[in-house]
């Protein structure tokens, strides 16, 4: 029966594309394939989000760091105490009346002794300077938004200096505060920086005799991507923007099961104010702040025309916690069976903040945060490559009845192992098969030549089983050879894009000298990105995606040349992809005679070079996609560079 629900779905998706392209075109018939197939997979791994996409500039500006996310790490880490002009007093870290329970440490300063000596011409006081992530960096007059809480713990308001400095003492932009309340306040100020910096501090320097409490001391460049608060880093973002895709998977990854249960990626914890968020350790050996929480990659996703595909933990935890991959990954633990109803109701809490109406319980919270309308989610991912065990099965079993029950809309994403093959894949394909699971999401990095000798591997997939989403793979390594067989790889799926219905390469971020995963796909520091062949790779594809799929348009291909061809259904625009591995050129065969209505001018994008070649951070074009006009006929040769990809755009002529 549920295969059969499956099949006429398929047959309508199918006819209702047929049925707009045959009215547009006669000729030629293609096969339908997924318009969702490229996207993007974000994880908060190397920095990804704080330090990196999550534009806050101050580190650890909760005081909420702690020696559970680094061995050295303190509630003071990254803040350094500071006095100036003979002044003295002290800091410590209360939690005995924090602002929310969710954000139990902050700061207390006491000034004691304010100096008032007449050789000193600076500002006197005692406060805390903060670092950011390895600097912060300030663009001459531009404005950067400060806020923190504070509260009074003496009797008199207390006057605040806060400074943007430069590691010399320079000021580069300076406000003046003073308290108001004996309660948590939240006050805000803008600094306008007087000249750049890429190593700046910002200070806050008690000036009057007392006593404060202080906590989320926050820094936003004004300039944030669409100038969102709580925003985004706009080069970052923009580059993701750029790809186009049709969909981010977030937060993880092994980020959202969690190294032992209570480091799951639990999404009610990262929405509303963000002094009300539960921090915690980030798996990959740092902390996370969820100031980029679940409202923020929603409104990403909107701002750039992508569905949201949150996963979810499978109500267990990675299998490797503790660090037990090193002895066979024995660490996944699973959650009560007698909690499982919460977590079910958290699972579909979630489908209500995203879909509900405004006058439903989690609806009125996604309003109350500024998004009345629905986000329109479709699909959710339950489960990471997680270990296919009878617990994991059951639990999951209980999650994907509960959404299937209520919500028939949803589209549920399940998960076969980190592998291409193995125990995990072959178990969780079977297990998915027979729960009737619509999509899974394989997993696999290898090296260059194995992307190029499984070229075929989608061919021969049953099309009446589970769908498959790739949601995560990459060739180990950066240079060009690496992306251009990804390029190859990616042409067999667009061919198999019936069954794959979507794909994303992983990692995507990674920050210089923070970086635990090595292949990535964009490389950044605090002021630049290094876009490598791979992220060429995969923005030639996603903004190249078609619906319809056409056999042996390019004929001549061999081991080491594959060739695509697709139409986008809507616009009309053919668009031929060629790849060439091999080292010599390649002459392709292309014949377009079944197309009647196309303009015989083409757009071609190459992507080509030595195959050693790789983007660095000094040197970030050193291979990148070059445009030019190429006049066509109905049949013709093309030549294919060697090591390249060619991405060849025909308009329709209405
Ligand atoms: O992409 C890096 C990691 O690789 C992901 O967190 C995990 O899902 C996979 O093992």
């Amino acid at each position: 029966m549920k295969n059969k629900t499956r099949t006429i779905l398929a047959i309508i998706f199918s006819l209702t594309v047929f049925a707009a392209y045959a009215q547009t075109n006669n000729k030629p018939t293609g096969k339908p394939i997924s318009a969702d197939l490229f996207g993007l997979f974000f994880e908060d791994i190397n920095y990804s989000a704080d330090g990196g996409l999550y534009a806050e500039l101050i580190q650890n500006r909760s005081f909420e760091y702690s020696p559970t996310d680094k061995k050295e790490w303190n509630s003071f880490s990254f803040w350094e105490y500071t006095t100036t002009g003979f002044s003295y007093g002290t800091i410590a870290v209360e939690t005995n009346s924090p602002i929310h329970p969710n954000n139990p440490h902050y700061a207390v300063v006491h000034a004691e002794h304010i100096g008032h000596e007449a050789k000193y011409t600076g500002q006197p006081g005692v406060g805390i300077k903060n670092m950011g992530f390895d600097g912060i960096v300030v663009t001459a007059g531009d404005t950067y938004k400060m806020s923190l809480f504070a509260r009074q713990l003496t009797d008199d308001p207390i006057s605040l200096t806060i400074n943007l400095q430069t590691p010399k003492g320079k000021i580069l932009a300076e406000q003046k505060v003073t308290t108001t309340s004996k309660e948590w306040k939240k006050y805000s100020t803008d600094l306008t920086a007087s000249e750049r910096s890429d190593s700046a501090s910002l200070v806050i320097l008690i000036t009057t005799k007392g006593k404060l409490a202080l906590d989320v001391i926050s820094l936003f460049p004004e300039k944030t991507f669409k100038h969102r608060t709580n925003g985004l880093r706009a080069d970052m973002a923009q580059a993701l923007a750029d790809v186009e895709p049709k969909f981010i998977r977030f937060p993880g990854g092994c980020l959202v099961h969690g190294d032992g249960l209570g480091n799951m990626y639990r999404w009610k914890n990262t929405i509303g104010p963000i002094e009300q968020r539960v921090e915690q350790k980030n798996l990959w050996g740092y902390h996370q702040t969820a100031g980029l929480g679940y409202f923020e990659y929603f409104q990403f996703c909107e701002d750039i025309g992508a569905k949201p595909l949150p996963v979810l933990p499978a109500a267990v935890s990675c299998q490797n916690s503790g660090g037990t991959w090193r002895i066979g990954g024995t660490g996944q633990k699973a959650l009560p069976l007698g909690e499982m109803d919460d977590y079910i109701q958290e699972v579909l809490d979630l489908i209500e903040w995203a879909n509900g109406p405004v006058n439903s319980e989690w609806g009125a919270k996604r309003a109350a945060a500024g998004h009345p309308a629905p986000f329109n989610l479709q699909y959710i991912g339950i489960g990471n490559e997680d270990k296919i065990t009878p617990e994991f099965e059951e639990r999951f079993k209980m999650i994907y009845g509960a959404v299937k029950n209520k919500h028939r809309e949803i589209i549920l994403v399940g998960t076969v192992g980190p592998f291409p093959d193995g125990e995990d894949f072959t178990k969780g394909w079977t297990y998915a098969n027979n729960l009737n699971i619509p999509v899974v999401d394989e997993h696999y990095y290898q090296k260059p030549e194995w992307f190029i000798s499984n070229l075929n591997r989608y061919d021969t997939y049953d099309r009446q089983n589970a769908h498959v989403y790739l949601g995560e793979y990459a060739s180990w390594g950066n240079k060009l050879k690496n992306a251009i067989a990804e390029a190859l790889y990616m042409t067999g799926l667009e061919r198999n894009g019936d069954v794959v219905k979507m794909a994303s390469y992983a990692p995507l971020f990674a920050k210089k000298d923070h970086t635990q995963w090595k292949t990535d796909m964009i490389f950044f520091d605090n002021t630049k990105l290094c876009l490598t062949p791979n992220y060429h790779v995969q923005k030639m594809f996603s903004t190249n995606q078609g619906d319809i799929y056409y056999n042996n348009i390019v004929t001549n291909t061999d081991s080491t040349t594959a060739a695509s061809c697709v139409r986008n259904s809507k616009t009309g625009v053919l668009i031929i992809k060629i790849v060439n591995a091999g080292s010599e050129s390649k002459v392709m065969k292309i014949d377009l005679t079944n197309f009647k209505n196309i303009q015989l001018n083409g757009k071609r994008t190459l992507l080509a070079g030595d195959s050693d070649a790789e983007n660095t951070l000094q040197n970030p074009n050193a291979i990148r996609p070059v445009e030019s006009s190429l006049k066509l006929s109905r049949k013709f040769d093309y030549s294919a560079p060697p090591m390249s990809l060619s991405v060849i755009r025909i308009e329709s002529t209405h």
